[in-house]
């Protein structure tokens, strides 16, 4: 580990009504990885905004390579050597790959736009990571994880000396996060500093020297990693101690409240039938790519089905778009917040009221904006989203509370199937607890709770019941409490031919 290069020092940031950072320091060295830890709406993205020139600071020290720096512009940050890869991905999804990571310092030649230079060089980094991605591909039409991957290779194509990661792996595959891991290892040799942010602790063994933790705005410590217990580290970003990662409620199983017959859609939902009963948690597990989401939005109506049924209480009953899905009492909480889940400009209240509309209104159609309020006001307590007001827009709210309000909307109204899609992406340990218990409160009221999540302790400690999926098909059924990692993943590689098996062996 080197010398001293980035030195924060009493650090505060006001937004309205929030006191997001109070008097927080922060140190990285030359040749370290760091961990920024810390629940949700802690600070850690105002915090490293302020270091990459994002936000300005109301008062502190800020010491980049020994010299100070007052107010940061973005650009400024980036010619000192600071690269951010944001939390939320930041990608035009109408521009190619290349486009996208040359954006605003395009190469040039002469007075024009060199397009076989930068895609000469995007290729280069893109292969570097070993990325399969062609440099002109549009970046919309790329999955998520691969998205994210390009937004990696853009921080790394600005040749950065210091390097924040803002949750990276959020929507990464095992391998991907692997590649991630290998090449922070080699940007931690040739003497780079990288501050880690991320929600999933069990990840931070493989590539953290030292962790600084915060909590409510505030600095708690630093300390080499190794000489903290995992335990140590929840508490101190927690305040408190976690008694039980998985809480689980056992409740007798009752009549079957949904089911799904020989669903198809698209390639990789292919004749899926499963049912699901009172009082119990269906998990889905799965590899990336499986046709998990898939399934999902073709049972919630969003993407189109070429055939199967749906049973409610069984009865078929309508669901071919989301509108129907909604009425008819089964609802979505997607993958993608951001993009599906939310409307980041509208506040809070317009959030949860939108799809609660009919709820809302009288007989003459005007909302009642008591029943708003109060609607807003008990998913806000229920959920302990951290915000101010239900007034500020949802792009104000940190990654965790945004996801928070998107499963706040849907608990307003009566559903009888609520399909969760990754719902603890990005979400705290703390708040992971509270999702689990309104998933469980969920469950013991009879309701059918569907669960996607690619972590598989996470399925097999809060499911009830796993159906693995591989290649759009359901390949096997487990008990939770009787299964093991090692069968779930043998399921989920079970695919119909060779081609498709080498496929997943690079997974
Ligand atoms: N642009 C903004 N306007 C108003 N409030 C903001 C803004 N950005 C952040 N905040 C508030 O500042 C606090 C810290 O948020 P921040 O995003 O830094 O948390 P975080 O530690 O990164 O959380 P997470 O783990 O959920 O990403 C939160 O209360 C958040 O609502
Ligand atoms: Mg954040």
């Amino acid at each position: 580990m080197g010398e001293t290069i980035v030195s924060m020092n009493g650090i505060c940031k006001y937004f309205p009504g929030v006191k997001a950072l109070d008097n927080v320091q922060f140190e990285l060295r030359s040749g370290e990885v760091m961990a920024l830890l810390g629940e949700n709406g802690a600070g850690k993205s105002t915090l490293m905004k302020i270091l990459s020139g994002v936000y300005t600071r109301d008062a502190g020290t800020m010491d980049i390579f020994g010299k100070p720096y007052g107010d940061l512009l973005p650009k400024q940050a980036q010619q000192v050597g600071v690269a951010i890869i944001h939390q939320e991905l930041n990608m035009c999804p109408h521009l190619t790959v290349t486009e996208n990571m040359f954006l605003g310092r395009e190469i040039q030649r002469g007075l024009c736009v060199d397009k076989r230079a930068m895609e000469k060089a995007a290729e280069q980094i893109l292969s570097e990571l070993k990325i399969d991605i062609s440099p002109t591909d549009r970046v919309g039409d790329l999955p998520v994880s691969k998205q994210q991957m390009v937004e990696i290779a853009k921080a790394l194509s600005i040749k950065a000396r210091i390097l924040i990661m803002d949750e990276p792996t959020s929507a990464l595959t095992a391998k991907e996060i692997d590649e991630l891991f290998r090449i922070i290892r080699k940007l931690r040799e040739d003497g780079c500093g990288i501050v880690y942010i991320s929600h999933r602790l069990e990840e931070l063994q493989h590539i953290v020297d030292r962790v600084t933790i915060m909590r409510d705005g505030q600095y708690i410590m630093t300390a080499n990693f190794q000489d903290l217990t995992m335990d140590q580290i929840i508490t101190n970003m927690v305040g408190r101690e976690i008694k039980e990662k998985f809480p689980r409620v056992e409740c007798p199983r009752g009549e079957k409240v949904f089911e799904v017959r020989h669903l198809n859609a698209g390639r990789l939902v292919r004749d899926v039938s499963f049912s699901v009963y009172a009082g119990e948690i269906v998990g889905i597990a799965g590899l990336m790519g499986a046709g998990r989401t898939e399934t999902t939005r073709a049972i919630f109506g969003v993407d189109p089905r070429t055939s199967g049924e749906i049973l409610l209480d069984g009865k078929p009953i309508s669901c071919k778009n989301p509108r129907q899905s909604i009425q008819s009492g089964v609802v979505l909480i997607p993958e993608d917040r951001k993009k599906d889940g939310l409307c980041t400009k509208l506040p809070i209240r317009k959030n949860i009221a939108l799809p609660n509309l009919d709820l809302l209104c009288n007989k003459f159609g005007v909302i009642s904006s008591r029943k708003e309020s109060e609607m807003c006001d008990k998913a806000v307590a229920d959920l302990r989203i951290k915000t101010p007001s239900v007034e500020v827009n949802a792009s104000t709210l940190s990654g965790g509370n945004q996801q928070k309000v998107v499963v706040g909307k849907w608990l307003a109204r009566k559903s009888r199937v609520v399909i969760f899609d990754e719902p603890t992406r990005g979400i705290d340990v703390a708040a992971k607890v509270e999702i689990y218990n309104i998933m469980n409160q969920l469950k013991q009221q009879g309701i059918a709770v569907i669960c996607v999540s690619s972590e598989l302790p996470e399925v097999m400690g809060i499911a009830d019941r796993i159906l693995v999926m591989c290649d759009g098909r359901i390949t096997g059924e487990v008990m939770a409490k009787e299964t093991t990692q090692s069968e779930i993943l043998t399921l989920a590689t079970q695919f119909e031919n060779k081609f498709t098996v080498a496929a997943a062996e690079e997974e």
